[in-house]
């Protein structure tokens, strides 16, 4: 069983399959048109496209996906052509210049009417999902937030693509979409792609992926429980794919991705300062001074708000992982538990089962940590390089992360001791479990890529896990039972 994961991660991970894919594509590619040449048949051009714009709490990026219009037995052939980041924070973040929405768009939509063939804008569905940043604003001022959907509505109507809506997505299908689209791209729901592990898929397969997401505002983990009722019905999903019936267990943690997570934590320790706060979680000689009213503003910090003696408080690093650790701890209330097993703040979590994949941030963060180039580090290696790098002086990191925009490299620190504080205390991985989570990202979307050209299988299009943002109206195209319910 062990040894079994371990080449099936090895294989996933291994740049020399990464190669041998490559060449196999290209080979593939050469084949197709030799076949396409010497029987004089011209290669399908019956195509359809459609746009997807996921806006996360911090950017949004537009995708372009292309797939055959002829679906032979229901199953679309979908696949990913083309990214654009919008230039710019977050939807959210336009509520106070609703005049700048049509610009922030521009440029990205141009791209999309570039890159698909005029003839087919009429019949190309666009989507815009948000996520937990528009759900704050929505808890914050629900009108300006209808408000920014339909300034961002009247926008996208001005393209002549067929715009299917702006809409906030919920923490549960945002979990929902995470765990989908993590196994469809390892094949956990079909043999299919036994190939690509180059050894015998068994019927061993079928132990799925529990999915880590961890975004700017909200963080979700969803697993399969191993014979475990879910005891509260608001984290349970229950979805059919390929024939087969799965129970899955999510749960979103709004205020807890990790630039809320901050802004809890600043909240918290500003209180009994003088206006100086002397901060562990940012390195020796890291100077910055910031708003109160600003830190105050929003859902996230409100529990933590009083009256203080000062509008401005000025951070101040003393670079200390334990101490840093400690005080995210404080974030989690793990005092309480109407359940039989919980994460913290009450919120029930059954036992972890099975291996997990991380990504999104918490691939980012571990990446530029350096916990991604091999197998998952021990939890004990962790701990001493976050100590090692805490510690590091400002000037000396500055210096040698030269090209690392500053406020990121300011905030490695607290977000890899945020990350690990979350597995451990949060969810309650153990020195154990903690080799079950695997950190990934740009190997899956290189993977995903290769899929997309090679196998005619739907691959869900999705380059960039954990930003899936298949709306409900895909379901046509996608090769399973689509009602995340
Ligand atoms: C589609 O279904 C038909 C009839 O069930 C079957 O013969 C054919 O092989 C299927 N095609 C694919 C690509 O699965
Ligand atoms: C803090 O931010 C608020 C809101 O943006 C602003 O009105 C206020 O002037 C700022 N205070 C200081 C001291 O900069
Ligand atoms: C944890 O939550 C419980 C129940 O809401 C509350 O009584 C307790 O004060 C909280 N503890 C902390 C440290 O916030
Ligand atoms: C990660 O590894 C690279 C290459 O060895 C090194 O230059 C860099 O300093 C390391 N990053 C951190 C945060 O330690």
């Amino acid at each position: 069983m062990e040894d079994r994961k371990e080449s099936e991660l090895k294989s996933f991970c291994s740049r020399n399959i990464l190669i041998i894919l490559g060449f196999s594509s290209i080979i593939a590619v050469i084949a197709l048109i030799a076949v396409g040449l010497t029987q004089n048949k011209p290669l399908p051009e019956n195509v359809k496209y459609g746009i997807v714009l996921d806006a996360g709490s911090s950017h949004t990026s537009l995708y372009i996906y292309k797939w055959p219009a002829e679906k032979e037995n229901d199953t679309g052939v979908v696949h990913q052509i083309e990214e654009c980041k919008l230039k710019g924070p977050g939807i959210s973040r336009y509520a106070q210049r609703l005049n700048e929405i049509d610009a922030y768009l521009t440029e990205c939509m141009e791209r999309a009417s570039q890159v698909i063939p005029k003839s087919q804008h009429q019949g190309t569905p666009v989507y815009l999902g948000a996520t937990a940043g528009m759900r704050l604003l929505r808890m914050e001022n629900e009108q300006l937030a209808d408000k920014v959907l339909s300034v961002v509505t009247k926008s996208l109507n001005n393209y002549h693509f067929d715009f299917h809506g702006a809409r906030i997505i919920t923490g549960q299908e945002e979990g929902a979409y995470g765990w989908i689209t993590i196994n469809y791209l390892l094949g956990k729901f079909t043999q299919k792609l036994s190939w690509l592990n180059l050894k015998p898929n068994g019927g061993n397969s079928q132990g799925t992926y529990g999915a880590l997401d961890l975004g700017g505002a909200s963080t979700q983990i969803t697993f399969v429980p191993q014979n475990e009722r879910i005891e509260s019905p608001s984290n349970a999903l229950h979805f059919r794919l390929y024939g087969k019936d799965y129970s899955v267990y999510t749960h979103s943690f709004l205020c807890y991705g990790k630039d809320q997570a901050l802004r809890q934590k600043l909240a918290k320790d500003i209180q009994g300062t003088n206006g100086i706060l002397r901060d562990p979680c940012f390195h020796p000689g890291y100077e910055i001074v910031m708003n109160v009213s600003e830190l105050y503003s929003g859902p996230c910090t409100k529990r933590f708000e009083m009256t203080l003696p000062f509008d401005e408080f000025q951070i101040q690093g003393t670079g200390n992982y334990q101490q840093c650790h400690e005080s995210i701890l404080e974030l989690f209330n793990t005092s309480y538990c109407p359940y039989s097993h919980c994460s913290f703040n009450g919120i029930f979590l059954p036992p972890l089962h099975g291996d997990f994949g991380a990504f999104s941030a918490y691939y980012y963060v571990m990446e530029f940590l350096n916990f991604t180039s091999e197998e998952t580090p021990t939890q004990e290696k962790m701990i001493d390089s976050m100590e090692k790098f805490c510690s590091q002086p400002w000037k000396e990191l500055k210096t040698y992360f030269g090209d690392v925009k500053e406020k990121y490299l300011s905030e490695y620190c607290f977000s890899g001791a945020y990350i690990l504080s979350l597995l451990l205390n949060g969810y309650h991985f153990t020195a154990d479990s903690w080799k079950n989570i695997h950190f990934m990202g740009k190997v899956i979307w290189v993977l995903a890529g290769l899929w997309a050209d090679w196998v005619t299988e739907a691959a869900l299009g999705l380059k960039e896990v954990g930003v899936s943002l298949l709306s409900l109206a895909w379901c046509p195209v996608l090769p399973f039972t689509c009602n995340p319910s």
